[in-house]
């Protein structure tokens, strides 16, 4: 059976590494993606990142790498695949409501949601793996130089907006990512094959 799997958290909170196992564990039947993407749009915004611009262009740009990501996971899905994304409309909402707030734009949570809403496929379940901000740094600091992101009291602010997504989404689970991978990885795994994955 298809189906549409989306891993989210904080920098740090280990989502890549569990995402690329769950994808590898459940086999050619699985396809792994993750945004920002690496096609064109991808790179531009991963450019971004480093150059001074509004704060609403960094959210559009974000949005605009998912308008073009969006019809290439639902060919995956119209071919039996099961998606797993590192990463999809619940990263915008949480970083840049965070970043915009920051940026003294006031709370853009509710006009970024519904905006993503339709430029994006409902997930069937997306993990979100919550971890102590000053914890997830600590493993950061250990890969080298951090991004514009990665401060712990910035973090803080986006893991609470994750947080209010979930509040509203009963198809969002939290995991608690202070574990060991393997064991986040094999509550994926039964969360899957109990939804017939
Ligand atoms: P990554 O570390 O998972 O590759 O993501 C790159 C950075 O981009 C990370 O700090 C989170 C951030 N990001 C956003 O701010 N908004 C988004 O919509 C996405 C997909 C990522």
């Amino acid at each position: 059976m298809s189906g549409f799997v989306v891993i989210e958290g904080i920098d740090g909170c280990g989502k890549s590494t569990v995402a690329e196992t769950v994808a590898g564990r459940l086999g050619p039947r699985a396809v792994l993606t993750r945004e920002p993407t690496d096609s064109w749009i991808g790179r531009a915004v991963r450019k971004g990142g480093s150059e001074e611009m509004s704060p609403y262009l960094d959210a559009l740009l974000f949005m605009a790498d998912r308008a073009n990501h969006t019809p290439e996971i639902a060919d995956h899905l119209a071919n039996g695949k099961v998606v797993v994304c590192d990463r999809y409309y619940h990263s915008t909402v949480a970083y840049q409501t965070a970043y915009l707030m920051r940026k003294s734009r006031g709370d853009n949570f509710d006009w970024l949601l519904d905006a993503n809403i339709r430029i994006s496929i409902n997930p069937d379940v997306t993990f979100l793996l919550t971890i102590d901000p000053e914890v997830a740094l600590g493993r950061i600091g250990d890969r080298g130089e951090l991004s514009r992101f990665e401060r712990a009291d910035f973090l803080k602010e986006v893991q609470d907006n994750y947080l209010r997504l979930a509040e509203q989404d009963p198809t969002i689970v939290q995991i608690d990512s202070t574990r060991p991978p393997g064991e986040i990885v094999e509550e994926i795994l039964l969360a899957l094959d109990e939804r017939k994955f």
